[in-house]
């Protein structure tokens, strides 16, 4: 059988887990699941290994990776863990939370992008549990999507945008959250959400000290929130942002648009040509990207979505539409 075949799709099993330790042990790219969305991983330990991953994807080089690791004890080797750090992890890991922390040496600057810090994540998904576990090193991953495009949710999603850059990709089915981790930098004595996600607000702040607005500041402080993100190829409207249902209306007028939300969208000019609707806010953090992805591939040149409540997972779906429409 031939292995040098790219973006190979294969199911969970201990020959593929094993099959792709190797390759991550090698230097080589494996996309693999999260319980968050599927990331495109390397030997996060290895300099010529991460800059393949900022290759495939198209990514910037000022723009960190996450290193994933399988136990609290391994985080420990790569960054200095403090009391509010240690309280988040014995409170939220395993699980899609991901803690920028103060790093040691050890971890090369490629994986960091330069900066001190480092940020670090125990995944909930059996998978990745066992891919890190069988890799021995732990895996540097972003999502696995090209650079600025929806995160993938399924292995078809990953193949789509990156699959001939990659070595393997395992199909772990389609993601639990939908949405990336939530990023916290917790190397001060409050803690601050540098991107929402699938831990809010609500859930950390019984835990430790949360610092209360969304400073801009903050984004200077992750990279990856200045660049454009998740966006599909064709032009997204908000509902519920501001913009009154009648401009609205008219900005999609004579448009082959499409529609994605938890209500109908009451738009008296015109029909989507496809509308996908979703009863509860997780439902719709769950099934946010793999939506974005599906419009656009049936053919709508202008997606129209609807803002949830900015409470809550809310909140990440809200972040994650304002990026996409390009309004963060
Ligand atoms: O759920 C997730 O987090 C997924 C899965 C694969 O784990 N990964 C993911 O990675 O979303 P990525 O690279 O697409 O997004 C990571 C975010 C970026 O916004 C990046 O700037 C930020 O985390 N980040 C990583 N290391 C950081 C650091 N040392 N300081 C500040 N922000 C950091
Ligand atoms: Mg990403």
């Amino acid at each position: 059988m031939s292995v040098d075949v790219r973006g190979r799709i294969v199911q969970p099993t201990p020959d593929t887990i094993r099959e792709a330790a190797e390759i991550i042990r090698d230097g080589g790219l494996v996309a693999f699941p999260t319980e968050t969305v599927y990331g495109l991983g390397a030997n996060a330990l290895s300099p010529e290994a991460v800059r393949k991953i900022f290759l495939a994807k198209g990514r910037p080089g000022d723009n960190p990776l996450i290193m994933h690791v399988g136990s609290i004890s391994d985080a420990a080797k790569y960054a200095e863990i403090n009391h509010a750090a240690e309280t988040l992890m014995l409170n939220f890991w395993p699980g899609p939370l991901t803690i920028v922390l103060a790093s040691y040496p050890n971890v090369p600057r490629e994986t960091r992008a330069g900066l001190d810090t480092v940020g670090i994540r125990f995944p909930l998904n059996t998978v990745a549990m066992e891919l890190i576990r069988a890799a021995g090193v732990p895996i540097a991953a972003p999502s696995a999507n090209r650079s600025g495009r929806p995160s993938p949710t399924t292995a078809q999603a990953v193949f789509d945008d990156l699959g001939d850059n990659i070595d393997l990709i395992i199909d772990g089915g389609e993601t639990n959250v939908g949405l990336e981790s939530t990023v916290v930098d917790a190397t001060a004595d409050a803690v601050a959400i540098l991107r929402p996600g699938g831990v809010t607000r609500e859930m950390l702040a019984p835990f430790v000290d949360v610092m209360e607005d969304e400073h801009d500041e903050l984004k200077f402080r992750s990279p990856g929130t200045h660049h454009r993100h998740y966006a599909p190829s064709v032009p997204v409207w908000l509902w519920g942002g501001g913009v009154p249902d009648e401009a609205l209306s008219e900005a999609v007028m004579g448009r082959k648009w499409s529609y994605v939300g938890m209500s109908d969208f009451p738009c008296d000019i015109s029909e989507p040509i496809e509308k996908i609707l979703f009863e509860s806010v997780p439902e719709y953090g769950h099934g946010l990207f793999a939506a974005l992805r599906a419009l656009e591939k049936g053919g709508a040149d202008t997606i129209v979505a609807q803002l949830p409540p900015n409470t809550g997972l809310g909140c990440a779906v809200c972040d994650r539409l304002r990026r996409a429409a390009g309004v963060a």
